[in-house]
């Protein structure tokens, strides 16, 4: 097992079924190589340094249903709310002084914020902090949007694929009802979209929850040859946490281990990329960020939303929001970080290419 490793790291990939016995795989020992050397490729590339990204949740709204998700559309125990645009360039003015160099605006597709006001809101903050980039996570929207978008200023996008699995996807996500019934989601459609945002120019991010309800180890496989082949520069990967009003609410938690198994396999798979240590790593257990961190995660993104909006953006239950997952907790945050090993970096962080084809053991030549 430890041979399929050492290929990973050489090669950046392995077969279908090397994959699935390296995450079937149990031995203590093994898993310990694995996380080692992904930290290793990291330290290599990156040094002890993590990204800081300043999350602002700027809607609660959401047109869909995702069966996993606390702020789905049927869900009337979440109290609405939309940030202004004043709202969210205060939220970067005070981002801004405590090193933040990247804003993040994620939100729900929800239809009231239109596209317009997007690009605004994105060229507002594009002219007031022209070092920073500026990455959104507002899920599907039409090609002309996500153009608009970009030439507003938005560098990057985060959408994650979830699943790579027809039938998985659609047991995630309620379809289309008939053939021309567009309020339902596909997987074909998010693909479509993550086509769409490479080629118009964006850092583009995608990923998956490991263990949302009917996931299987061959689901995660294909999740891998997708991330494989689609090469994103940014992989979020975290944890399912059930919420208790979604139809998944007694489902269990996913694995601490295997989300750090495949946060390890990704880094190995694609040493340059952007990989967020999660929330939902942070809300499972205690120490979940640092041990992200320790398995090749290289980002970490405290909350800048406002603080009494905070509880509202309910995505599973418990989510982290405050102490080092907060943005004006950002000291605790470099306390937690130093405690192994790490500081916080505040430079911009984006991606680059650097060496990526070449051998890794060369590239400090
Ligand atoms: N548990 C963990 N992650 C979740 N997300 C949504 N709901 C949950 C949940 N219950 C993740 C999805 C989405 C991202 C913004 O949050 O993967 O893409």
């Amino acid at each position: 097992m430890k041979n399929l490793i050492d290929k990973l790291c050489r090669e950046r990939a392995l077969s279908a079924e090397e994959y699935k016995a390296l995450l079937l795989c149990r031995d203590a020992e093994v898993l310990e190589h694995l996380q080692r050397r992904a930290q290793e490729e990291t330290l290599a590339r990156f040094g002890n340094r993590v990204f800081i990204r300043g999350l602002i949740e700027i809607t609660n709204r959401c047109r869909n249903n995702c069966y996993y998700c606390g702020i789905r559309k049927e869900n009337r125990n979440v109290v609405r709310y939309e940030l202004t645009q004043e709202e969210i360039l205060e939220c970067c003015r005070e981002g801004y002084p405590l090193g933040f160099r990247t804003f993040v605006l994620q939100g729900g597709e929800a239809p009231e914020l239109k596209d317009d006001r997007i690009t605004e809101t994105v060229a507002a903050i594009r002219r007031e902090f022209p070092d920073c980039a500026i990455t959104l996570s507002l899920g599907e929207k039409t090609h002309e949007a996500y153009e608009r978008f970009f030439h507003a200023g938005a560098n990057r996008y985060l959408l994650r694929h979830e699943t790579h699995n027809e039938a998985h996807y659609r047991q995630l996500h309620p379809g289309s009802k008939r053939g021309n019934d567009r309020s339902g989601m596909s997987l074909q459609h998010r693909l479509q979209c993550l086509d769409w945002l490479k080629e118009i120019g964006y850092q583009t991010g995608t990923g998956i929850m490991v263990g949302s309800p009917h996931q299987t180890i061959d689901h995660l496989v294909e999740d891998i040859l997708f991330i494989g082949q689609f090469r994103p520069e940014m992989i979020g990967i975290g944890p399912f946490i059930p919420h208790h009003d979604t139809p998944f609410a007694s489902a269990p938690p996913g694995s601490m281990q295997l989300t750090l198994k495949l946060l390890s396999i990704f880094r190995l798979m694609h040493p340059a990329a952007l990989i967020p240590s999660t929330t939902a790593l942070a809300t499972l257990a205690p120490d979940g960020r640092e041990r992200g961190i320790l398995a090749g995660a290289n980002v970490v993104m405290p909350n800048l939303s406002p603080p009494a909006q905070r509880e509202k953006y309910s995505l599973y239950d418990h989510k982290a929001s405050m102490g080092a997952e907060a943005a004006e907790g950002l000291q605790l945050l470099e306390e937690k970080l130093r405690s192994i090993g790490y500081e916080i970096s505040k430079e911009r962080g984006d991606y680059r290419i650097l060496d990526e084809t070449i051998n890794h053991k060369s590239y400090n030549v």
